[in-house]
């Protein structure tokens, strides 16, 4: 058999402190402090905890160069065997074929390995945030200047105020007003179903190609209404529907060449139930019309951009694009929209059949009528959308 250490790999010595009595009644601080190695592979996704022989044993093997095990003297069998079922060591033959397929999946999508790292162990699985504000007593922004004492400035200044060059200030035209109404909606009206029309509208402002750059039969560029890294435009666009006429509720992928959507299975629970788990229960969001997953197809962007120290922002810096033109073509519309970056990942990748290596969960987008009355609090101190009080 022969063997080598994974493509991507980070040691991290994580320190957990915990209250103990004990330490304590020694005349201490109460803290116990426990430090352990924890191996970060992104083609595994999950924390291996690794005592130093691994570790060591891990840092001397090569990530490109196979030996055979049997070279591998001084070292227990049961450590090879270990590393092995964890996928930090990589074998060739038919019994290690799984975890050798996800790490050269990794290999072959062009990560930087930091970036790899990130995404992989920054994904939520049942992860409840409105529960997590509550206990953290932070749910308000008053509780947020308690607890967390007062923010950095709300606008940075570079000097005192000598030497500043006024601008004027420009009579709003249309543009503006639209800008101004941009409010992220936390008020859904789930009575009223959304007329197809303004459904495939918006659909087609924001997510469709609008023409495309044929470089030969497998080499295609896409022209779209927001800028991408590259111009590869690796966002795939995933849709939760709920309330939309002449379509079933139920989850899509759309087709951005065709216009289409692509039925895809329905949840394992009710669809409400669904989309409150991938928001992480902000019950806010759950009457949406339509939740807009914003999934990007990492290999396409890392195609050209191989190892990049910038791709993966590229792609992240893309979401935000995408999301704010759906606000606006919402908000034209006459209805409202919002992002959340409080998104269980793990869940949306099971449910969408989607592999973090190759294509991620970045942030969850939604839009719909507004409701007549405002439950949630919304930003609209100058009660544009809301009338004031
Ligand atoms: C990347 C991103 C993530 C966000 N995540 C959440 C979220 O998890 N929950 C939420 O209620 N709002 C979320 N928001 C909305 C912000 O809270 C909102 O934009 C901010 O309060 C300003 O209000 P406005 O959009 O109405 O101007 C997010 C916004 C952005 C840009």
């Amino acid at each position: 058999m022969q063997v080598r250490r994974c493509a991507v790999l980070y040691m991290e010595p994580r320190e957990e402190v915990s209250f103990d009595l004990a330490v304590l009644l020694a005349g201490g601080d109460g803290l116990r402090r426990e430090r352990r190695w924890l191996a970060l592979a992104p083609h595994v996704g999950d924390e291996v905890e690794v005592d130093e022989v691994e570790r060591e044993f891990l840092g001397a093997l090569s990530p490109s160069q196979w030996v055979e095990a049997a070279t591998l003297t001084g070292h227990p069998a049961q450590t090879i065997d270990r590393l092995l079922k964890e996928g930090l060591l990589i074998a060739d033959g038919k019994r290690h074929s799984a975890m050798r397929a996800r790490d050269e999946a990794l290999r072959g999508t062009y990560w930087h390995p930091l970036a790899a790292t990130l995404h992989a162990f920054t994904r939520w699985s049942e992860v409840d945030a409105v529960q997590n504000m509550k206990d953290s007593g932070t749910e308000t922004a008053a509780q947020m200047r308690e607890v967390l004492g007062p923010p950095p400035v709300e606008a940075a200044a570079c000097s005192e105020g000598a030497g500043h060059l006024p601008l004027p200030r420009i009579a709003p035209n249309d543009f503006d007003h639209l800008l101004a109404r941009r409010v992220t909606c936390r008020n859904f009206d789930a009575s009223r179903k959304l007329p197809l029309e303004l459904f495939a509208q918006l659909l087609q402002r924001v997510f469709a190609a609008q023409a495309e750059v044929r470089v030969s039969d497998d080499t295609v560029f896409l022209k779209k209404n927001v800028p991408s890294g590259g111009g590869l435009h690796p966002m795939e666009c995933y849709l939760i529907v709920q309330h939309v006429e002449g379509v079933a509720p139920g989850l899509y992928h759309y087709q951005a060449q065709q216009h289409a959507l692509e039925p895809l299975a329905l949840p394992d629970k009710p669809l409400r139930e669904f989309m409150m788990d991938m928001v992480a229960q902000q019950h806010w969001f759950a009457d949406a019309h339509v939740m807009v997953l914003l999934s990007p197809r990492f290999d396409r962007t890392f195609w050209k951009y191989r190892h990049h120290a910038k791709g993966y922002r590229v792609v992240a810096l893309e979401a935000g694009h995408l999301s704010q033109t759906l606000y606006l073509a919402a908000t034209e519309a006459g209805l409202g929209a919002f992002i959340t970056g409080a998104i269980n990942e793990v869940e949306l990748e099971r449910a969408f059949g989607l592999d973090h290596v190759h294509q991620g969960a970045l942030a969850i987008c939604g839009f719909g009528w507004r409701g007549e009355v405002m439950e949630t609090a919304e930003l609209d101190p100058a009660g544009v959308v809301w009338a004031p009080g």
